[in-house]
């Protein structure tokens, strides 16, 4: 199986006289270049599970309307079979590049294949596939695999200042074969297994990324494990989700469970300002002008990284009420 790591080693860049976009090349402006022809993005959101997804979805329409791009958007409402029927489509309309966050990694193949003979390129963006990487052009998103260790040293620090003993960490993962909840669970383990013996995974359940999964799956959690004192969510929204849970039982968010999440969502903020989320991990969902960025790069034949990394930061609860005002998103 081919992760971003796998692909990274291999090709590194690839050039507009390469297979896919030497197919599309058309002097393509999106209003903003010199060239003729106003390009068409066919692209295919997962769904509106989060905040996150909220913004970003926000963050491509606007970055597209600003390049002057022409979007067909369609929202696959967390089902890859929606997303494979919104790319067939784009491909019937002959638009000028896709661009999808797919929701699981595999299962790709046939309809990457499809693109390709049609000449139309694809940009991935936010979440891999396990394709052949010739497949696609380049891949515009976040590392998963080191927010997953970034949050497990963030973890290290809250319980520096504020030990538990024993470590009995609840996991609250991610849409089950997602990139995002694979890539995760694989860093945070890294560096639990290198560092950390002492910590324990006691329970392991998804919560879908979806604040009421978080809820319903930790209700759960602590009826079966009173012991919890650490949960890991795999981003704020079932942290946030799970906090209801964790109050609606009697216990203190962020002192009697410590909680730590990815994301770094306004109401993440805010719950890390109240004190209840002690650490967040950044995941940028702000995809968009990179996205239309590496676009017209591609369409006018010029040369993109195989994987266009965002930039990202770490948190904790003391620095979230100075910060909170000047968040994006
Ligand atoms: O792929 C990014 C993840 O998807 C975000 O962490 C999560 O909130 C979203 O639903």
């Amino acid at each position: 199986m081919l992760n971003r790591r796998n692909f990274l080693a291999g090709a590194v860049v690839v050039t507009a006289s390469g297979a896919l976009a030497a197919c599309s090349k058309k002097e393509a402006s999106g209003g903003g270049g010199s060239g003729s022809k106003t390009i068409t993005l066919g692209f295919s959101q997962v769904g509106s599970e989060s905040g996150w997804r909220s913004a970003n979805t926000k963050s491509v329409k606007d970055a597209a309307a600003a390049a002057g791009i022409t979007l067909k958007f369609s929202d696959a409402q967390q089902k890859q079979e929606n997303q494979i029927q919104a790319i067939r489509d784009y491909i019937a309309q002959k638009v000028d590049v896709i661009s999808f966050s797919p929701v699981v990694t595999s299962g790709w193949d046939t309809v990457l294949k499809e693109a390709k003979d049609a000449k139309i390129p694809v940009i991935l963006t936010d979440r891999q596939v396990d394709s052949d990487a010739s497949l696609y052009v380049t891949l515009v998103g976040s590392d998963f695999e080191l927010e997953g260790e970034r949050m497990a040293h963030q973890l290290e620090k809250v319980l520096a200042a504020s030990p538990v003993n024993p470590v009995n960490i609840a996991v609250l993962e991610g849409t089950t074969g997602s990139a995002p909840a694979i890539e995760r669970a694989k860093g945070f383990k890294k560096v639990m297994d290198a560092s950390h013996p002492d910590w324990k995974v006691v329970v392991s359940q998804t919560g879908d990324f979806t604040r009421d999964g978080g809820k319903q799956v930790m209700a759960a959690f602590l009826q079966s494990h009173p012991e919890i004192n650490v949960l890991f969510a795999h981003n704020d929204d079932m942290g946030i989700g799970a906090i209801q849970s964790i109050e609606a039982a009697g216990k203190k968010a962020g002192s009697d469970i410590k909680i730590v999440t990815i994301d770094g969502v306004h109401d993440g903020f805010v719950a890390m300002s109240q004190g209840k989320i002690n650490a967040i991990s950044e995941c940028n969902p702000l995809l968009g002008p990179q996205l239309m960025e590496t676009i017209k790069t591609v369409l006018n034949g010029g040369t993109v990284d195989k994987w266009i990394k965002t930039k990202e930061s770490d948190f904790l609860a003391d620095q979230a009420a100075a910060l909170l005002p000047k968040r994006e998103y």
